[in-house]
């Protein structure tokens, strides 16, 4: 039987499990040509260092993440709503691969989800 008081993070399956996930789903986005070019220029180790500590604390896991602001970070990248839809996408895609079970899937997506909007450039009409 599932324990209610169990964190999202040790659910499905803690650390390794994580890791594991965050590791796939940059896989793909890097193997996205829409999303590709964004990365061209970003250090790979810390980005899938500081999206692990970001996911795994988004989950709830016991870990603080030490990275920027994600509003900070993202704002002025030029990134739209058909970016973070097949971001988003990837995201879906991997955590299914990885956790066939639905609820925890649905409950993933909307932890992430939340941070949408800090993402995309504020300013209307950005929409290409
Ligand atoms: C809800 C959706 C998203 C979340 C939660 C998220 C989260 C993060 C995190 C935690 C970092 C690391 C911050 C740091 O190094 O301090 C990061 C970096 C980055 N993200 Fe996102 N991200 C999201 C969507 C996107 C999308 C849609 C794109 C582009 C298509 C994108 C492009 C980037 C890039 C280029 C960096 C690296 C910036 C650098 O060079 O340091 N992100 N993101």
């Amino acid at each position: 039987m599932t324990q209610k008081t169990q964190s999202l993070y040790d659910r499905i399956g803690g650390e390794e499990a994580v890791a594991g996930l965050v590791d796939h789903f940059y896989d793909r986005v890097l193997d996205d040509p829409e999303l590709e070019p964004f990365f061209r220029y970003t250090p790979m180790e810390k980005l899938r260092s500081m999206q692990l500590e970001f996911f795994a604390a988004a989950l709830d896991g016991p870990v603080k993440y030490t990275g920027q602001p994600i509003d900070y970070i993202h704002q002025g990248r030029g990134i739209t709503t058909k970016h973070l839809t097949r971001f988003m996408g990837h995201l879906l895609m991997t955590i299914r691969e990885f956790h066939p079970n639905e609820k925890e899937v649905d409950e993933m997506i909307q932890r992430i989800s939340t941070y949408a909007d800090d993402v995309l450039d504020g300013a209307p009409g950005d929409s290409e």
